[in-house]
């Protein structure tokens, strides 16, 4: 594993490599999933005199608002009555340090990584997910519209670099999203991704989130040199910018699902409101080649999907994947090409955004989204990454 760029000392000891660890595992009583379920409803109370994040706001969540976030972010796993220190032990064995981890993990995969059975791993997941809840970090099971619609409110976007292409997501990429960016060879993907590397370091007034940034290369196309031109071109100083992303180039699919699997430390460490996974699907594509191993090849791409879509919820951040595309033959009209990986990615992105070329330009169009209006935009690519293109900037003037 590569984490270069920002030389900021792990609050984990070396243990994040789960694989060093996973032969120690041995068996965990159920009765450690009933304990803890019970343990927190004493436990939720207390935590809930010291809640963590203010919800009545409806201005834009402040940085402040997110560190309270991180305390809870902070919490250990053995701080949870109920949890033992053999459990505790098992599961920091098995990557989970905090219940910020616990509560994004997968049954199946948390259930094979402490050898217990999925309802104890459920019970242990769903007893995380209540704390969290119970200290308002989640939604409680329901809430009224009204406190929906303040919380969307209080959502931070992140800028793109392009108004035109932030216009087309209403203000920016979103943070407690998954956001796929799809599109042929050289339409834009990455260019967006690096653009990003910058505007997500700029103070939340600037359109930025005032934080750092996960890039997780698979396909060796990451610049860091691109990133020193754009920040170079817009007048923010690169050093800074430079040190704010950390990369992470991954060899293969067990890596990258390694990664994705201990994704809330780095998110931590790396304090990152931002986390690019560029590509999602190339990896398994290249190993999972031949039809007897698509199967096996949708179900890790699902939960690696699911895994994304939890943890921008959990840890509040934005997480941009991009998507290849494959021919449809069997389109009679309209372009013919569509994303690949099929509908697993499709149902686990929140938004979906198809890239093509437009002769010097790109345009950028809203496929899939709960509530964005179906609409396309133009930008452009130059020395500060993503932009609007000339035409664009002029009708922006008038
Ligand atoms: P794949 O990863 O191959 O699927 O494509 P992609 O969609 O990620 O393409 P990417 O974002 O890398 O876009 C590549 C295109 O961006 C190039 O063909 C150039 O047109 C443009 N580009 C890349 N770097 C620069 C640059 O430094 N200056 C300018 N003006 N254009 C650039
Ligand atoms: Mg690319």
């Amino acid at each position: 594993m590569i984490i270069r760029m920002r030389n900021k000392k792990s609050t984990y000891s070396n243990s994040h490599m789960q694989e060093d660890n996973i032969e120690n595992s041995e068996n965990i009583s159920d009765d450690y999933a009933e304990d803890i379920v019970d343990k927190h409803e004493q436990l939720g109370m207390e935590e809930k005199q010291n809640t963590v994040m203010n919800n009545t706001d409806e201005s834009l969540t402040t940085i402040s608002e997110q560190s309270q976030i991180n305390d809870v972010t902070n919490l250990e796993i053995q701080d949870i009555e109920g949890i033992g220190p053999t459990t505790a032990k098992k599961l920091r064995e098995a990557g989970i340090f905090s219940v910020m981890d616990l509560a994004v993990a997968g049954v199946e995969d948390l259930a094979v990584d402490i050898n217990a059975s999925k309802e104890s791993a459920a019970s242990f997941i769903m007893a995380a997910q209540k704390l969290l809840r119970e200290s308002d970090v989640l939604d409680k099971e329901f809430i009224t519209a009204d406190t929906a619609l303040k919380k969307r409110r209080s959502l931070l976007r992140c800028s793109t670099g392009s108004s035109m292409l932030n216009d087309l997501f209403l203000g920016g990429i979103e943070t407690q999203a998954v956001t796929e960016l799809y599109g042929e060879f050289g339409s834009g993907k990455s260019q967006i991704c690096h653009t990003m590397c910058i505007t997500a370091g700029q103070p939340i007034e600037s359109g930025g989130l005032n934080s750092g940034v996960i890039y997780i290369d698979t396909e060796g196309t990451f610049r860091p040199e691109r990133l020193e031109q754009i920040s170079s071109s817009r007048s923010i100083d690169p050093v800074h910018a430079l040190q704010n992303v950390a990369v992470c180039k991954v060899y293969n699919s067990a890596h990258l699902e390694l990664i994705v699997k201990n994704l809330g430390k780095y998110i931590d460490d790396y304090k990152a409101k931002l986390v690019i996974v560029d590509s999602i699907i190339s990896l398994h594509r290249a190993e999972f080649s031949g039809r007897g191993t698509l199967a096996d090849r949708q179900q890790r791409l699902n939960s690696i999907m699911h895994k994304l879509l939890r943890i921008s919820e959990i840890y509040n951040v934005a997480i941009i994947v991009t998507n290849q595309v494959q021919s449809a033959p069997d389109t009679f009209f309209g372009d013919p090409t569509k994303p690949t990986g099929g509908n697993v990615i499709g149902h686990a992105s929140t938004y979906r955004v198809y890239l093509r070329k437009s002769g010097e330009n790109r345009v950028a169009k809203m496929i899939d989204s709960p509530y964005h209006p179906y609409s396309e935009v133009r930008f452009t690519i130059n020395e500060k990454g993503t932009d609007d293109p000339e035409e664009g900037k002029k009708s922006k003037k008038g």
